[in-house]
């Protein structure tokens, strides 16, 4: 069965939903999710999101600090179209339903999170922001014109000349329909379900960057994963956040011996960008053999961290700890990739008619590493801007990116064995601490996996794309940003370039 649409929406999460949202008013919309529709990164969000809203910041400043985190691979002009745009796109989500918590003035409460030089990360139900943007987008996308299908996978993207005209799309019992669009938008989240230990949910498998680069689109900055230094990790892999917020309201990362540590990685300490932490903590745990090192903000009173951070505080009691009470054990776990599939500033990508924005694109904005409380500031202001490239219009030729184009040496045609493979081998080879070893280790590995079967398309694709992203991080020789390379541990100024990739088909 063949469906037609003006708009395929491929993912339900924050880019997805403002993206649906926005293009009801030109067309018809499809909007597909592969679990139930919040299943989502955007669902889960604790902090915030970032933008220059008081009266004493400037969207300058927000852009700077972007640029600093970003360890000299930021894309100035995303950073300035994300900054610029980004107090419009936070009305827009209030005019969409969304209740920020606000102090005693009326005005939103801004809270200071890593790297960010003033309080500007704006917050829902204390830590709880996600859940908030999710269901308020969740509403309104309920209210009418648009096609929503829950779990519906998309599993092919169908290029016909040189353009994309929908995707083959696998329902809820595994049959696959093709839907048709005049234009199709890549809103498929993160690859954290890759790794073993993730922040992310199950349905994070990399999907739209393997869909996208089986159908030759260029990819870029796929080495760079950014592992969050504070997540709760269980015995059984899971890793529940423990929001950067805490240390923005005073939290101390601890050693074994109870021994503040990140001050010796950065004269920020605990609010230094996040790859700089990540990393004093995995190098603090290898220095004393720990699977963790501690997390100590006990000392602000009870009640206030009960009603700031209801979600991380009911989190940690649920897995055995209280905040409140004295220190909680943190590891850092995959939680956000700021590489993806390549578009311009308005969500074009290197296929006519293919969209691609939030956290499943690059667009340059995050550079090495991504500050906190941007991405869903990203996903929102990048996806109304695809949505109005699209409205402008399909045709034409298909922008280039700015960088050589490199052939990716990745088949695209096999697969994983099994989920537990593919985490492993990556885990193993690309995961926090890299090295040449390692990497060709996994890639050895992952060139042994068989060609794909048709059991599980999800595998198929996020197997594409965790041979791309060992295969970018083998490349790389040196350490930037979330991209720590044990063998190259310095930052090389001849690599302050970007690498894009492409499979090439004979
Ligand atoms: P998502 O919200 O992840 O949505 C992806 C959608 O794509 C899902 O609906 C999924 O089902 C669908 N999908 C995937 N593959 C397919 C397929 N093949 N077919 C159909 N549908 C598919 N960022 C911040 O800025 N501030 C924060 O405070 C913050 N906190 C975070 C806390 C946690 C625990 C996590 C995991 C992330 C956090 N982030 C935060 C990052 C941020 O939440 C995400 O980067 C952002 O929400 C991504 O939005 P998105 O719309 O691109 O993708
Ligand atoms: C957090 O609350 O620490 C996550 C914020 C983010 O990933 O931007």
């Amino acid at each position: 069965m063949t469906e037609r649409f003006d708009f395929l929406i491929i993912g339900s999460g924050l880019a997805g939903l403002n993206a649906a949202l926005l293009a009801r008013e030109y067309g018809s919309v499809c909007l597909l999710s592969k679990g139930a529709i919040s299943e989502t990164n955007t669902n889960r969000a604790q902090g915030g999101i970032a933008a220059a809203m008081a009266a004493s910041d400037d969207p300058q400043r927000h852009a700077e600090d972007t640029i600093r985190a970003g360890d000299g691979l930021c894309d100035e002009r995303a950073v300035q179209a994300l900054t610029d745009e980004g107090p419009q796109a936070v009305r827009r989500l209030m005019q969409l339903g969304v209740e920020f918590d606000r102090g005693a003035d009326g005005a939103p409460a801004l809270a200071r999170e890593g790297a960010h030089s003033e309080p500007r990360v704006l917050h829902a139900g204390g830590d709880r922001t996600g859940l908030h943007i999710q269901r308020a987008l969740e509403r309104c996308v309920r209210s009418g014109q648009i096609d929503l299908r829950e779990r519906h996978t998309a599993v092919e993207l169908i290029v016909e000349a040189g353009r994309c005209a929908g995707a083959v799309v696998a329902d809820a019992d595994g049959e696959p329909h093709t839907i048709t669009a005049t234009a199709t938008l890549l809103a498929t989240g993160g690859v954290g379900a890759l790794y073993a230990q993730t922040t992310n949910p199950p349905t994070a498998t990399a999907d739209g960057l393997g869909l996208a680069l089986r159908a030759g689109a260029v990819a870029r900055d796929l080495e760079f994963v950014q592992f969050h230094p504070t997540a709760l990790v269980g015995g059984d892999g899971s890793a529940f956040l423990v929001s950067e917020a805490l240390r923005g309201e005073g939290a101390l990362l601890l050693d074994r011996s109870g021994r503040r540590f990140a001050a010796e990685a950065h004269p920020d300490a605990e609010l230094a960008p996040r790859s700089v932490v990540a990393r004093a903590i995995s190098e603090a745990m290898q220095r004393d053999d720990a699977e963790h090192v501690w997390l100590d903000i006990s000392h602000r009173p009870a009640e206030f961290l009960r009603e700031r951070f209801p979600g991380v505080y009911a989190g940690c009691l649920e897995r055995g700890h209280d905040l409140t009470a004295g220190p909680i054990p943190v590891a850092p776990a995959a939680h956000y990739h700021m590489g993806g599939i390549w578009t311009d500033l308005d969500g074009r990508t290197s296929i006519a008619g293919l969209f691609a924005a939030g956290e499943a694109a690059t667009i340059g904005a995050h550079g090495a590493n991504r500050v906190a409380s941007n991405s869903l500031l990203e996903a929102a202001v990048f996806s109304t801007r695809a949505v109005r490239a699209a409205i402008a219009g399909v045709d034409g030729e298909p922008p280039t990116p700015p960088e050589p184009v490199s052939p990716l040496p990745v088949a695209g045609g096999n697969a994983a064995p099994s989920w537990a493979e593919l985490r492993s081998a990556m885990s193993a080879g690309a995961g926090i601490a890299r090295s040449a070893d390692g990497l060709s280790e996994a890639l050895e590995r992952m060139r042994a996996w068989p060609a794909s079967h048709s059991g599980d398309a999800s595998l198929a694709s996020a197997s594409t794309a965790a041979q791309a992203i060992a295969h970018a991080a083998s490349i790389r020789t040196e350490t930037r940003g979330a991209h720590l390379r044990v063998d190259h541990p310095g930052t090389d100024p001849a690599w302050r370039r970007r690498l894009a990739w492409q499979i090439v088909r004979e």
